[in-house]
């Protein structure tokens, strides 16, 4: 498995990967596209055989020095093998290396695969948002600090 910022060629295979894995509201390629276009060294991808099987997506605050993971998906045919973990480590470290202090994320709180992921990765808690996303759309706001 290879991890590394996504090329023009692996868009098709990110947005197939955000298809698949949120069928009831991916978001639209064009977005996926435009985030490319606009950092493209915060879009990763994990590839088996030239395949896209994952990817991970991060921005960075305009009005802080946070990072951010705003998106991080693996293929259903292509979980438990730890594409998961390698790209959010990735992303982590290409936002601290960008001067970034602290890496935040949105996380379904009945999200227990992925809570148990940033868990591990360092991710703590630092508030729960009722209807961050809209009504209905409550989320954990999770934090990662860098250790000096
Ligand atoms: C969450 C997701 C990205 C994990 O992808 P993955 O490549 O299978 O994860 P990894 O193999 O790297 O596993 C990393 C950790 O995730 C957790 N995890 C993975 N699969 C799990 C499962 N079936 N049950 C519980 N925990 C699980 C474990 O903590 C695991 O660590 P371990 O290997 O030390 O046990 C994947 O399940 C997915 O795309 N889910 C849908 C989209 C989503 O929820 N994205 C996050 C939105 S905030």
């Amino acid at each position: 498995m290879d991890i590394s910022p996504a090329r023009t060629a692996d868009l098709a295979g990110v947005v197939n990967v955000e298809q698949r894995v949120f069928p009831e509201g991916p978001y639209p390629g064009f977005v996926l596209y435009q985030h490319h276009h606009l950092s493209p060294d915060l879009l990763l991808v994990a590839r088996e055989d030239e395949e896209v099987i994952g990817y991970a997506l991060g921005a960075v605050s305009t009005r802080t020095d946070a990072g951010w993971v705003l998106s991080l998906a693996v293929d259903p045919d292509h979980r438990g093998k730890g594409a998961a973990r390698r790209l959010l480590t990735a992303l982590v470290e290409h936002l601290q290396a960008m001067g970034c202090r602290e890496v935040l994320l949105h996380v379904a709180p009945a999200n227990t695969t992925a809570r148990g992921l940033y868990d591990k990765l360092g991710f703590r808690v630092v508030e729960h948002q009722d209807d961050a996303l809209g009504p209905g759309g409550d989320r954990l706001l999770m934090k990662l600090t860098q250790s000096s």
